[in-house]
């Protein structure tokens, strides 16, 4: 294989180049997870800091750090008890002021979540809504509602929660409060201006200690139209969602991020946002356009079988809606949500609704019960992991890697009951597996208590096939995922001196091949049989080896 040596990049401070996002390569990192500095079993501040080398050899262009504040973590930390501190379990405001420094030093940026749809139940305003009592204006930052029935002891509606059961609860003096998620997880009043301006005061918090651009969690359901009567459940699902739907994608949500679009581009550079926002395609240019968040995820490869077709259709379809908005387009196979994507292309099939869409978090069924696990078939989820992300890796956008990826690690389906955490298992009674199995923490090395995560055990049970994926071991291994990812890392901002791309027509349904400016190109053979590839061709990177041909679920990498 033509073999490439990554070069220590040599920009080690920031660029100040205001539009460093377009084509950023955004690695996220679930802080409770990541590395355990203390040895308390739980990641930390520290932790990320003892890996910044790590991910600077990596060679990414920014983290973005899933919550780190306060929370009772009813939901992995989207349960914000204060927004404008740190966890003591996981550090302190000095740490993350050292973090963000070291990581600036090494070229990467810092990306933090923002959780504006609900608060914790812990929040010191919902604690004081509802000490306060009805009519309160304490009450007035949340939805309280009085109840239906008689006497008020019926939900106002019967409408669910995300995470299962009824989207209201209770509080003592009988009045019921909105919650979209958890329990725990009241929804804010955003036609409040109080709620309004305290998000504005700790974007401008993080922005003044450094921070470079925010993940902006739910972005689509934060404005809403309650006024009486409320529609049922089923008269909710016959609205369309075209701006004016009571709960769902308001077009009144963007007055929000016009607001706080000024507050971004108060900064030098500007800072940046991307919206988790699960709306119609046609709608998501909305979000991304510059007047509003500036970028918008698109999670079309996350939901897709790994297939040609498919991959055709959502690249074409993304690039176009991103050049509707003017931003650039985004590209995830994996996050903190769902089942990992070695492990979803492993399983046997995807699962299909009638009308042949693939469900979201397709492969959670699998996973259900322990012995579906024995239908995996781990190198082959791998295998065709390792071509997905380079034929990702090598598409105009930005690139969000989720930690542990780069090691090719797979889902944990083996979590017992008593140890899972995420809400979704226990609202659904264990009907749904829920999200712990992603949520693993890494490991670092082959061996010790919790695979050099942390001194001691770790928040989630790791299993003993860890090991195969340590970083210590693949580090080493130049055929290992981690060794590819790094070398594609290295090499891609070479490939990236532009935004377009152009389709090779390759007269098989199975292979996909594009051209990137300056002549690169990207080949991927979804298929089992090889695809030839000309003599001559500059082959510098390889998901299977080989180099004089693109095997069966693999990926090249073609130099001008
Ligand atoms: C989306 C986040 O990614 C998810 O982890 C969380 O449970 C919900 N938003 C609610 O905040
Ligand atoms: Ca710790």
């Amino acid at each position: 294989m033509a073999q490439h040596l990554a070069e220590p990049n040599a920009t080690t401070i920031l660029s100040d180049d205001a539009s460093w996002w377009r084509q950023a390569v955004v690695y996220q990192i679930y802080p409770r997870s990541f590395a355990d500095g203390n040895g308390d079993g739980i990641g930390d501040l520290k932790g990320i800091l003892s890996r910044v080398d790590y991910l600077a050899d990596l060679g990414v262009d920014a983290v973005w750090l899933s919550p780190f504040y306060p929370s009772a973590l009813a939901d992995g930390g989207y349960d914000v008890a204060d927004y404008r501190d740190v966890d003591p379990r996981i550090g302190t405001l000095a740490e993350f002021d050292e973090l963000v420094e070291a990581l600036h030093a090494r070229g990467i940026r810092v990306v933090v979540d923002i959780v504006p749809n609900h608060t914790s139940n812990l929040h010191e305003w919902f604690r004081r809504a509802v000490a306060a009592g009805r009519g309160s204006a304490e009450r007035e930052r949340y939805i309280f509602r009085d109840g239906s029935g008689a006497n008020g002891e019926l939900p106002p509606t019967d409408w669910l929660s995300v995470f299962g059961g009824s989207a209201w609860e209770r509080v003592d003096d009988g009045q019921w409060y909105l919650h979209n998620f958890a329990v725990e997880q009241p929804d804010l009043n955003w036609s409040n201006p109080e709620v309004r301006a305290d998000f504005v005061k700790t974007l401008r918090f993080w922005a003044d200690r450094g921070v470079d651009g925010f993940r902006i969690d739910v972005a689509h359901m934060l404005t809403k139209d309650l006024t009486e009567p409320l529609p049922s459940r089923a008269e909710l699902e016959l609205i369309p969602r075209d701006g004016k739907h009571p709960l769902i994608d308001r077009d009144d949500v963007h007055e929000v991020y016009a607001e706080w679009r000024a507050v971004f581009n108060s900064y030098d550079p500007p800072r940046t946002a991307v919206a988790e926002a699960w709306v119609d395609s046609a709608r998501v240019p909305l979000y991304a356009r510059p007047e509003s968040l500036g970028q918008s995820f698109n999670f079309d490869l996350l939901l897709a079988d790994f297939d040609a077709a498919q991959f055709r259709d959502i690249v074409t379809s993304n690039l176009d809606l991103a050049a509707l908005s003017g931003s650039s387009s985004t590209w995830v196979l994996s996050n903190h949500d769902v089942v990992r994507h070695a492990t979803r292309y492993g399983l046997p099939k995807t699962r299909r609704d009638e009308s042949g869409k693939t469900l979201e978090k397709a492969g959670n069924d699998w996973l259900l019960g322990g012995g579906a696990e024995s239908q995996l078939d781990r190198e082959r989820g791998e295998r065709r992991a390792s071509a997905a992300t380079l034929f990702l890796l090598g598409l105009p956008g930005s690139a969000y890697l989720y930690q542990g990826e780069e090691l090719g690690l797979h889902e944990v389906a083996d979590i017992a009951d008593e140890q899972r955490q995420d809400p979704t298992f226990f609202r659904s009674e264990g009907s749904e597996i829920g999200r712990d199995g992603c949520r693993v923490p890494l490991p670092w090395s082959a061996h010790g208590a919790s695979f050099g995560f942390g001194a001691d055990g770790a928040h989630l049970p790791q299993p003993g096939w860890f090991a195969e994926y340590a970083v210590e071991r693949e580090e080493v291994d130049p055929a290992s995922t981690l060794s590819l990812y790094r070398r594609a890392l290295a090499l891609r901002h070479a490939l990236q001196s532009g935004e377009q791309l152009g389709w090779i027509e390759t007269g098989r349904d199975d292979v996909l091949r594009f051209t990137r400016p300056g002549g690169w190109q990207v080949v991927t053979n979804f298929g089992s049989e090889d695809y030839p590839i000309e003599d001559g061709a500059n082959v510098v990177l390889s998901s299977s080896g080989a180099t004089d041909v693109v095997r069966g679920e693999s990926t090249v990498w073609i130099a001008p």
